[in-house]
């Protein structure tokens, strides 16, 4: 059984973008604040500013975090 309150927040933490050194939580975070494109994120955090390889992880942690929105 999943427990929906523990989700995402009790995943550990880890670098995404090590090019700016930008944490899972962080990306998390701005996306609850309402940074929910990418783009948005990008320039919020500078993911994906460096050497891109991170785009597709971000992508999908966007995906997860609003699911089907
Ligand atoms: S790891 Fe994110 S831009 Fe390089």
């Amino acid at each position: 059984m999943t427990n929906k309150k523990s989700g995402l927040l009790q995943r550990p933490d880890y670098l995404v973008c090590t090019c700016m050194g930008v944490m899972y939580s962080e990306i998390c975070q701005a996306i609850e604040d309402g940074y929910t494109t990418f783009d948005q994120l990008s320039e919020f955090l500078l993911v994906g500013t460096g050497c891109n390889s991170c785009v597709p992880e971000v992508k999908d942690i966007l995906k997860e975090k609003l699911g089907d929105k």
